[in-house]
């Protein structure tokens, strides 16, 4: 029986409500595959500042190390946001992402065509929306140095440093282009060229690696042009690849063209073997959501497709991840909503309800074929 060590991480906020949704629905997988999923759990984030005074602990990245994947919920929430507090919740994340070597964050943005009337775009514009956005995630702008903050006679001053090396960008670069290759084959690669010279280097790399792929068809766009770009033609775009910062801002907005954030998961890859398994860290990228955080009304679908993602990339759980995504489909397709989703004439649950949902479908899928 394969087995299978995975870390949980619930964090903050609403973290723990879409964490615990997720296992629920892996446990249906595990038994209706035959599968054993160690499960063991850490604190970090806002949750160990309380703790331990940290938000991320050697010992949570040593237990992440040697597990197969990461499930991770949220951080952050209110009480940590002082800006003048030496830990931040957010520097879990951060510590993870580096520490792991997750150099690649997968950010799928697919819009289900029962959902498109639940964006703010027209629904013509959104119709055949399917790409995935890929941040570069362990350098940029988030870990260039010096980053600091300190006075002079001149008053507050800051810096965050944007910088690359060959070798982060050209990996990054290859996991686009292979991503490609198994998709529509198209390649958009984003930077800031007119004006950044680390946007220069990317673009030749993009150039010279492309060569490598000639069967990919690759095109340049500037950030904010891409910004532009997202919104008015987003079912254009296939593959993106783009700086940490860059990634971060435009898979928000990305995220909107699929009407909520709670839909939308992601992957964060460092090195992989031979057969693309290898360590990963999954997430949900809504973030902690302390507005609505103990009120049951937080999407668990978006955790729940991030463990589908894990089953897999890390575990090579191909079939599992495809029952996983199948039940999600087949849920929202009988109507069942949570409040962020929720339209005219759905069946609104909460976050369990849904999670349970999900789960079952796992199971009525494997008793009787799936209805049409
Ligand atoms: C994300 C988040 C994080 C980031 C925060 C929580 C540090 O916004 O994963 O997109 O900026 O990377
Ligand atoms: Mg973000």
């Amino acid at each position: 029986m394969p087995n299978f060590r995975i870390l949980l991480t619930p964090g903050d906020g609403i973290g723990p409500e879409v964490l615990e949704e997720s296992t629920k629905v892996l446990g249906r997988i595990a038994s209706r595959f035959g599968h054993e999923f160690q499960f063991e759990e850490e604190s970090l984030g806002g949750a160990a500042i309380d703790k331990y005074g940290v938000a991320l602990r050697p010992e949570t990245v040593a237990k992440a190390k040697d597990s197969h994947a990461v499930l991770f919920g949220a951080v952050g929430g209110p009480k940590w946001d002082d800006p003048h507090a030496s830990v931040r919740p957010e520097d879990a994340i951060l510590g993870m992402r580096k520490q792991l070597g997750l150099f690649a964050n997968l950010r799928p943005v697919k819009v289900h065509p029962l959902m498109l009337g639940d964006s703010t775009l027209k629904p013509e514009v959104l119709e055949g929306t399917d790409m995935v956005v890929i941040r570069e995630l362990t350098g940029g702008l988030y870990f260039g140095q010096p980053k600091k903050r300190w006075t002079n006679a001149q008053g507050r001053q800051a810096v965050d440093t944007l910088r690359y090396s060959e070798k982060e960008v050209a990996r990054v670069l290859h996991v686009g282009f292979q991503l490609a290759r198994t998709r529509r084959k198209k390649l958009t690669s984003v930077d800031k060229m007119n004006v950044l010279r680390t946007g220069q280097m990317w673009r030749e790399i993009a150039v010279e690696i492309g060569r490598e792929y000639p069967d990919v068809a690759l095109d340049h766009m500037l950030a904010d042009a891409c910004a532009m770009h997202l919104l008015r033609r987003p079912a254009s775009f296939d593959v993106i690849v783009t700086e940490n910062m860059f990634g971060d801002i435009l898979t928000d907005e990305a995220a909107m063209l699929a009407g909520s954030m709670g839909m939308m998961p992601s992957a964060s890859l460092g090195k992989r073997r031979k057969d693309g398994t290898g360590i990963g860290l999954y997430e949900p990228i809504h973030g902690s959501a302390p507005d609505i955080a103990g009120q049951k009304k937080a999407n668990p679908l978006a955790m729940i497709l991030s463990a589908a993602m894990m089953l897999r990339i890390s575990l090579g759980l191909e079939t599992e991840a495809a029952a996983v995504e199948a039940a999600v489909d087949q849920v929202i397709r009988d109507g069942y909503r949570t409040p962020d989703i929720a339209n005219t004439g759905s069946h609104v649950v909460d976050t369990a309800k849904m999670g349970t949902l999900v789960a079952e479908q796992i199971v009525v899928a494997h008793i009787s074929p799936r209805r049409k």
